[in-house]
């Protein structure tokens, strides 16, 4: 098949080439899928999209107006995706279900990690000759309420890594799993006893209607004063102005996020030359006890490499005439 790969940056560039093995031809293109860019798919069967990129509605009608007919994500989420339009259009898409939730449950352990040590703080401090340790105390890890919201392929990793800190480990989730339970002393509970007495609360359910800005104004004052809050999810999981009024008050004794509700202007590109427009992540970007990476919690070498594979496999089985399990209704 002819493909357009859209949003290509150069830490995947690699993985993409040796992954088709010259099975596709390949149009790797920088900019990213909006209504603007949408044309240079012409003379393309399918379209490669990655998080951010736009396949909204008109942005999929013009895609289908050049002869694209196949939509392949190199992603896991489908939020960006109008599927009901895409259906209408009769434009297959297909995703990547799982490439490595190691990777995502490490990064998020990571975050932990650093914030509660301080590890950004201290290492600078030393590098400045400054050996004091005031101000850098953390808590043991051991012991710890940890509320993991989403037992999905993510939630469970993380879930077996915090089980090996000694956490103690409260989940929810509309599907439960019995493995969880039975040998990592899950126990799975209501949003309301997770947000009333977890330390740490990490989130890693979908962004959708019922889970868009999960934790607000109201959800906060249900948390436990000081409670460290994850989210390498998606960033509309949580309103991050009452996010900032929640830290402002102490009520938010830590955040780490890799993903931004309004990440989609900002993520991914050197923007260090650029005056920062956004206020809200200028404010975040003020606090000492915020962490904030650029949406690279899957960045990893063996998840690209299965990113990249996984597209290549259900472009191949469309080519084929088969069906392609990754495939969306
Ligand atoms: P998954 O589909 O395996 O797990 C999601 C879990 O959420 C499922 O167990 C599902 O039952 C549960 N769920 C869905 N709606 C719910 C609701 N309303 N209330 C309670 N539970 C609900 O997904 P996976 O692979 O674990 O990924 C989770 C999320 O992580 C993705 O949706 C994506 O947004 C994000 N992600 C972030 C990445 C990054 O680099 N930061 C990379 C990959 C995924």
């Amino acid at each position: 098949m002819k493909v357009a790969v859209y949003s290509t940056h150069l830490f995947e560039k690699d993985f993409l080439v040796n992954e088709n093995k010259n099975r596709h031809i390949l149009r790797l293109l920088e900019l990213p899928l909006n209504g603007e860019t949408a044309y240079l798919a012409n003379g393309n069967d399918a379209a490669c999209i990655f998080v951010n990129d736009d396949a909204s509605g008109p942005t999929l009608k013009l895609l289908y107006h050049v002869g694209i007919r196949y939509l392949v994500l190199r992603s896991a989420g489908y939020n960006h995706v109008d599927l009901k339009k895409a259906k209408e259009l009769d434009i297959r898409v297909a995703r990547v279900p799982a490439y490595s939730p190691h990777a995502v449950a490490e990064h998020t352990v990571a975050l932990m990690l650093a914030l509660n040590r301080k590890l950004i703080r201290s290492n600078s401090r030393v590098h400045d000759l400054n050996f004091s340790l005031n101000g850098l105390i953390g808590f043991d890890m051991n012991g710890k309420i940890a509320g993991v919201i989403g037992t999905g392929q993510i939630g469970e990793v993380l879930i077996k890594i915090l089980h090996g800190f000694g956490c103690q480990i409260y989940a929810f989730d509309v599907i439960e799993k019995p493995d969880l339970k039975n040998n990592y002393g899950v126990q799975y509970v209501s949003l309301e006893e997770i947000y009333a007495k977890a330390d740490i609360i990490s989130l890693h359910v979908p962004l959708t209607d019922k889970t868009h800005y999960m934790v607000n104004q109201n959800t906060i004052d249900q948390m436990k004063p000081g409670v460290m809050l994850i989210n390498t999810s998606r960033g509309a999981l949580i309103n991050t102005k009452d996010v900032i009024d929640g830290l402002k008050a102490g009520r938010i004794g830590y955040l780490g996020l890799d993903v931004y509700e309004e990440e989609d202007k900002l993520f991914f590109k050197d923007r260090s030359e650029d005056i920062l427009q956004d206020d809200i992540i200028s404010r975040l970007l003020t606090f000492k006890n915020v962490m904030i990476t650029s949406h690279q919690a899957f960045l990893t070498d063996t998840a690209l490499r299965n990113i990249a594979g996984t597209t290549f496999y259900n472009l191949d089985c469309w080519e084929k005439g088969v069906a392609t399990p990754n495939e969306l209704d």
